[in-house]
């Protein structure tokens, strides 16, 4: 049983690809930053939240340093929940938004 368990998390862990990570993306970051990271709603400015489409200091940065960075800012006290794979996973999609011209 409990091989089991450790087979299916790993499987679910590499299978957190591409498409998944624009899905963490969505269900974790989108609702402050924006479907396509321009934090252009009303609530978005309201909060300062950042743009990460065309994000200078970002570029360049893999999804563990983004992630490292998520962590480490207070204003994102909302996201302490997201579990590690979760917010990687998020990361590698804001690596994207980062090259995309605002
Ligand atoms: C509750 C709203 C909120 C949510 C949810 C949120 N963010 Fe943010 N984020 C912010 C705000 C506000 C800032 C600007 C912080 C600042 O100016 O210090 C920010 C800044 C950032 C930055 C720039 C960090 C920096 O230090 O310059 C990154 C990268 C980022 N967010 C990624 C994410 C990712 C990835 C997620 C989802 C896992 C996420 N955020 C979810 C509000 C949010």
């Amino acid at each position: 049983m409990r091989t089991l368990a450790i087979g299916l998390l790993v499987a679910a862990v590499s299978s957190a690809r591409a498409d998944d990570s624009a899905a963490a993306y969505r269900a974790h970051c989108a609702a402050c930053h924006g479907e396509d990271g321009r934090a252009d709603s009303l609530n978005a400015r309201g909060l300062k939240v950042a743009p990460l489409q065309g994000y200078e200091r970002l570029r360049g940065m893999q999804a563990p340093e983004i992630a490292a960075l998520v962590r480490s800012n207070p204003k994102h006290a909302a996201v302490t929940h997201v579990e590690d794979a979760e917010l990687l996973s998020a990361a590698a999609y804001v690596m994207q938004l980062v090259g995309k011209k605002p």
